[in-house]
């Protein structure tokens, strides 16, 4: 079923309204409007996993700008809906994402990218709160492999195939490919990977830590909705600090990693949901977080 959210994602971004039109707007996501380059539904036994399937196979998914655009119109419209406790972004089994699209780079100038902070809006995907899988079948490269990177955990296909091949068009990556790939794999692999253009499969990314799980290629998706659908049961409040707090491990030192996430910590202690799943243990019955 299509839940799609073009004009509620852009009544959302220029609406500064109270919570409550924020969410009537993340429920006209319902209203059946398609968007061009992806789907977005909502999947799961509760449908409380947000679904964006890149929608592009002619091109293999290559991420021209109007699906990225999109993709930040999505994202904002699932961030919103208090039903969706994660996001999971896929592509098809041949491609999960062939890179930006190379077309639609060819004729561009230094000027303009310079002058239009080229791709900055890519970045919308690392900010969204709420944790994001990606599940990658096929070709996931240059900047389909930094989408992929955006995302909070990674679930590969057994015949996924991940690269950074800018070098053979004469770029380098520019979605964050040298930074999260180095700090995903190591300096010598991301080096490797990044100079030659030489792309690695499952196996390789798994080993090296890139991705966390592998699964048959039929399997992946309802895999990873499954993960999807495992976070979301947990209180969204809690999950959502519990991210920032991971992710600070790779914007600071040791010391202020753990200074913020002691923080935090503290921090769930103010939450109704911490003293339920406390509760709940003490009296051997199963948590019913509210998300407060
Ligand atoms: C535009 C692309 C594309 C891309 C594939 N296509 N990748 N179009 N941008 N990135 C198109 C092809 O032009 C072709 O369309 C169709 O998809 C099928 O591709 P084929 O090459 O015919 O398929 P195949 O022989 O199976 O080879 C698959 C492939 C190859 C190995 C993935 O397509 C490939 O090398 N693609 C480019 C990968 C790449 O360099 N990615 C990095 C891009 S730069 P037509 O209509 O021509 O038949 C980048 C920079 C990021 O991502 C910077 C910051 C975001």
């Amino acid at each position: 079923m299509a839940f799609v959210c073009r004009n509620a994602a852009a009544l959302l971004k220029t609406s500064r309204a109270a919570p409550t039109l924020v969410s009537a707007a993340a429920r006209l996501c319902s209203s059946g409007v398609q968007y061009e380059y992806i789907m977005v539904e909502k999947r799961g036994e509760k449908k409380n996993v947000g679904f964006i399937q890149l929608n592009r196979p002619k091109a293999l998914n290559a991420l021209c700008d109007g699906l990225m655009k999109e993709m930040g119109e999505a994202l904002d419209a699932l961030e919103s809906d208090r039903d969706v406790g994660a996001i999971v972004i896929t592509g098809s089994d041949r491609a999960f994402a062939a890179g930006a699209d190379i077309k639609e780079m060819q004729n561009q100038t230094f000027q303009k990218c310079f002058s239009g902070n080229f791709l900055a809006h890519w970045n919308r995907v690392s900010t969204v709160k709420k944790p994001v899988i990606a599940a990658v079948n096929g070709f996931a490269l240059g900047g389909g492999c930094e989408l992929a990177m955006m995302c909070d955990i990674i679930y590969a296909g057994e015949k996924a195939q991940f690269g950074q091949p800018e070098i053979l068009l004469g770029t380098i990556p520019g979605a964050g490919g040298t930074q999260r790939l180095t700090r995903a794999v190591g300096k010598s692999l991301a080096m490797e990977m990044v100079l030659t253009g030489d792309k690695i499969n499952a196996q390789e990314a798994k080993q090296s830590g890139l991705v966390s799980k592998i699964f048959p290629v039929d399997q992946l998706v309802s895999e990873a909705v499954k993960c999807g659908e495992k976070i979301a049961a947990n209180s969204k409040l809690v999950s959502a600090m519990a991210k920032e707090a991971v992710n600070a491990a790779f914007e600071m030192t040791l010391a202020e990693g753990n200074h913020m996430e002691k923080r935090l910590f503290h921090a769930t202690f103010a939450t109704d949901d911490r003293k339920e799943g406390m509760t709940a243990f003490v009296e051997k019955r199963k948590a019913n977080f509210q998300d407060k």
